[in-house]
């Protein structure tokens, strides 16, 4: 018969604190899928080229380090039945794309952005809030976040050079599996937040992807 762990408040604690430290701290995650621009070969690009791909990588990476903070942020929070079923694939998948755009970013020369912890911390209150108040909020919270990250996975694949095959390769893996998250969060019952909300959210996102493209 399975039995169900208990934890007490420290254990809680320390395990947030073990995620996030793993989350944050670079080259800490490790990937279940290789990454897809292994395959694709490199090509030779100018400094400027590189610098302004190397901030759009780092504006995706930092939402994957959001993304990683609203499921732990829920997971604290929310009853969860169905929905860690529902979200525990997604969040792997998470890992992967956090763990494939570093790796892009160091490829570029570059580094990850410095204001991830702040990021991190405001997407985990959210998540919290979100678990709190219900599952169905917090379920229509994912597909919203996603359908917002495939917002931008669109425009940085149309501003991507063509011939940096590797970060496209990533960015359109990326792509298929946000859809499927968002999907999976409404079909397991996610609310559908109303226009004003998700004004606000994409108000928030511009913040984020203005500062972390430099920074
Ligand atoms: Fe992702
Ligand atoms: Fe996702």
């Amino acid at each position: 018969m399975a039995t169900e762990r208990h934890y007490s408040v420290i254990d809680k604690l320390l395990l947030q604190a073990d995620s996030a430290m793993r989350t944050l701290l670079p080259s800490s995650g490790h990937s279940q899928r290789p990454s897809p621009a292994i395959v694709r070969p490199e090509h030779a690009m100018d400094e400027t080229e590189t610098r302004h791909i190397a901030g759009l990588m780092r504006i995706n990476h930092t939402g994957e380090v959001c993304a990683q903070a609203l499921y732990q942020g829920q997971a604290l929070t929310a009853k969860l039945p169905q929905v860690r079923a529902a979200m525990e694939h997604a969040a792997e998948e998470e890992i992967d794309h956090l763990v494939w755009c570093e790796q892009r970013i160091k490829q570029l020369g570059s580094h990850t952005s410095i204001l991830n912890p702040l990021f991190y911390g405001m997407s985990f209150g959210i998540g919290a809030v979100a678990g709190l108040i219900s599952d169905k909020v917090s379920l229509g919270f994912v597909a919203a976040t996603e359908h917002q990250v495939c917002k931008h996975l669109n425009e940085h694949l149309e501003q991507l050079p063509a011939e940096d095959e590797k970060s496209r390769a990533i960015l359109e893996q990326m792509r298929i599996d946000e859809e499927h998250h968002a999907e999976s969060a409404l079909e397991a019952g996610g609310f559908r937040f109303p226009a004003p909300v998700k004004f606000g959210m994409s108000l928030m996102a511009k913040v984020m992807t203005k500062s972390t493209y430099r920074i």
